[in-house]
């Protein structure tokens, strides 16, 4: 039996620091991995090489194979280093970007989705994975919105949770078991002005309710890590903030696991203006219990000094060391510090038919028909079509955070239509660029005589890939460059026309909306996008996907979220597009979004038919059974997600107009009708209050059935 503490016994306070370090492969992979490449521009020595206890970033099996085994023969205590990667939405077959996942309202599918990646990463040597990402989101301006499940604390944290227990598999010690880390810990999405990095200012009971939930459903359902954000949050940077640190996740929570801090954070302490110097830095993350420091040397080169200068003792590193060591344990490290992964298992395990079907499925499920007046899904009896805009045939598709995946390996709309209809004639035009600062329009006649020659039309337009993922944020959420005026073109050219979609973010389309007959929003749907998409165009899958994220009308209605109060001014659906003076609106534009949260078409046609609630009185250890039938009144099978909202009336602290409590995804064949119950119990109605107290109030609840301000039926109820 492997004794952890007796081997921190046996180890120098440098090689427990060591196990504190997190660098990037390239630092220590090559010839290049000796004191005067770039082990010395990162302030390490050669016995570093030995030490270290972590790397991110490696390239495959291979790589990982070379430095683990490098490594155990330099470290006298032969503790496995273990290495970590961003298996965000897969790892080489990639699945489409966790904000269109959130809207399968499919925990299943997003559980497949994680165990395939969980088995290709693993092959490749990844054995902790920075995943999952749960940060709270109200402003599509900011680029990482494409990494979250959307603007709901609830959907956030199970989607969260799904992915911490799929990643892990049966037993994380075996090949495919892979350890999580949620992040970043806390409000990071809550930057100012939608710009990354930018700082966080929140209330607490704004922060409790919307915020946090989602990162401590992950802690309640295991994960092993947690990555504390770059921003500051209420005037202090996450990695220092120890109420965060300390109060909430320590305390509060219990976490019990390793922190590890984002890349270069603690040294981000000194930019940020909190810390004079490394040591200052390092002396802050460490004692708010930052465990990992990722790519920056705080620790390394100041953390012995400060156990020298009894700022802290040599017992917190070691329990440090010891939190680190258990996790490798956990991880079967200590058994086989390889897990398994190599050339041929990739070879065997990565990229398969099998891999493919199921992000081809998943693809399916996310994709959102934000519109359709009537002329999807197409019929497969075309002779000719016309395929214009700049993902016509663009292999850039599969997302940012796409890991390992290869763009040139993902199937294009034109690819994916012409294997579907091998004896259709496909004209391919560009018609313009997709990004915000090209505006030529040279292939726009082109493009509206292809359009008047054929019997289909489908624009495919969006924003390039990497317009989100970190660092890619926008000031205006309109499609880039010259695409409205090529579509106006193009649809005026030919009515028979069906936009796809792809984006990272909502965006605010409504000169596009307003034009299309159609619009189909792919999201960035990963390496089989161009085969979904011709799946959904004909009708060989039929959309379900919702929205998880508000697409506004304009930029300026940005932050814009279905869970928002009432104020004190609201004013009507009805009035929505005219100014309503002393009311809270503008004069320029509406209050209601394009597409709410919770929108998304099908091309059956669900009837909601009823909604009937058991009692109309609660008792707080009582429940309520709500019954909601559904009708598909069409010939076409699909899914539908009925979404249950509740509304607390009448409360100490202004409550949202809705808030999502419950959601049921169900299949309905031609002309069938189902009727699901849910279960409402009185935790359902707690609230953070300005007291911070998490509670409900006794008094009266709406329940209503539909989506944000599109619902069907309302049944009230009172606590007592
Ligand atoms: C920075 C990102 O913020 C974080 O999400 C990621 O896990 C790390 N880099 C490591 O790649």
């Amino acid at each position: 039996m492997l004794d952890l503490k007796k081997l921190i016994d046996g180890m120098t306070v440098e090689e427990k620091i060591g196990q504190l370090a997190q660098f990037n492969a390239n630092v220590f992979s090559g010839s290049d991995a000796d004191i005067t490449g770039p082990l010395v521009k990162n302030g390490l020595t050669g016995d570093d090489l030995y030490r270290i206890g972590s790397l991110l970033n490696f390239k495959d099996s291979k790589e990982m194979n070379e430095l683990q085994k490098r490594h155990l023969e330099g470290d006298r205590n032969k503790i496995p280093m273990v290495f970590m990667m961003d298996v965000i939405h897969g790892y080489r077959t990639i699945f489409p970007i966790p904000l269109a996942l959130g809207g399968s309202f499919d925990t299943e599918l997003l559980e497949e989705c994680t165990r395939m990646s969980a088995m290709e990463a693993s092959s490749a040597g990844v054995q902790v994975t920075f995943t999952p990402m749960v940060d709270y989101v109200r402003d599509a301006r900011w680029g990482r919105v494409m990494e979250t499940c959307g603007e709901e604390p609830m959907l956030n944290g199970i989607m969260g949770a799904a992915q911490v227990k799929a990643f892990h598999g049966e037993d994380m010690s075996k090949f495919g078991g892979l350890a999580t880390c949620v992040k970043h810990y806390a409000a990071y999405g809550g930057a100012e002005a939608g710009r990354d990095y930018n700082q966080v200012e929140l209330s607490e009971h704004i922060l409790r309710e919307f915020y946090l939930p989602a990162y401590k459903a992950c802690i309640d359902a295991g994960v092993d890590m947690l990555m504390p954000s770059f921003n500051v949050l209420n005037g202090v940077p996450a990695i220092a903030n120890s109420w965060l640190m300390k109060k909430v996740l320590r305390e509060e929570w219990g976490f019990e696991g390793v922190v590890i801090s984002d890349y270069n954070a603690v040294g981000e302490l000194i930019t940020h203006g909190i810390a004079s110097d490394k040591k200052e830095a390092a002396k802050y993350a460490f004692e708010n219990g930052c465990d990992i420091e990722m790519c920056s040397n705080g620790y390394i080169k100041h953390l012995n000094e400060m156990i020298e200068e009894n700022i802290f003792t040599e017992e917190q590193l070691d329990a440090v060391v010891l939190k680190i060591l258990e996790l490798k344990k956990r991880l079967g490290l200590f058994e086989d510090p390889y897990k398994g992964a190599s050339p041929e298992a990739e070879e065997k395990i990565c990229l398969t038919a099998e891999n493919r079907a199921l992000v081809r499925k998943a693809a399916n499920e996310c994709a959102v028909l934000l519109k359709n007046d009537g002329v999807l899904p197409f019929s497969k009896e075309c002779k000719k079509i016309a395929l214009i805009g700049p993902f016509a045939d663009n292999h850039n598709i599969i997302g940012f955070w796409s890991c390992c995946g290869k763009n040139e390996e993902s199937v294009t709309v034109k690819q994916g239509i012409q294997s579907k209809l091998p004896d259709v004639e496909i004209k391919v035009v560009k018609g313009c660029s997709n990004k915000w600062n090209e505006i030529d329009k040279s292939e726009f006649d082109e493009a509206v005589k292809a359009a008047r020659e054929s019997d289909i039309v489908i624009l495919c337009l969006g924003e390039p890939q990497n317009y989100s993922g970190e660092g890619n944020c926008r000031s205006d959420l309109d499609l880039p460059g010259v695409q409205n005026e090529l579509a106006e073109k193009v649809i005026v050219a030919n009515s028979n026309t069906a936009v796809l979609l792809f984006t990272g973010r909502p965006l605010a389309i409504s000169k596009l909306d307003s034009i299309a007959p159609a619009i189909l929003n792919m999201w960035f749907p990963g390496t089989e996008g161009g085969n979904a998409a011709a799946d959904l165009l004909f009708g060989d899958a039929n959309p379900s996907g919702k929205i998880t994220m508000t697409f506004p009308k304009s930029v300026g209605q940005c932050p814009i979220y279905y869970n928002h109060t009432n104020t004190g001014r609201p004013i009507s659906k009805q009035r929505d597009e005219m100014h309503n003076p002393y009311a809270s609106n503008y004069i320029d534009c509406g209050n209601l979004p394009l597409y709410s949260f919770g929108h998304g078409l099908s091309y059956s046609n669900f009837v909601y038919e009823g909604m009937t609630l058991s009692k109309k009185e609660m008792n707080s250890d009582g429940e309520i059974k709500v019954t909601v039938t559904v009708y598909n009144d069409s010939d076409i099978a699909g899914k539908e997600t009925i979404q249950l909202y509740m509304r607390d009336l009448v409360a100490s602290t202004a409550r949202p107009v809705q808030q999502l409590i419950a959601f049921k995804k169900i299949t309905l064949n031609p002309k069938e009708r189902k009727t699901v119950e849910f279960t409402v119990t009185e935790p359902m109605l707690r609230f953070w209050n300005s007291e911070n107290e998490f509670i409900s109030e006794k008094g009266e609840f709406t329940l209503s059935v539909g989506y944000a301000d599109n619902m069907y039926y309302t049944e009230s109820f009172s606590l007592k």
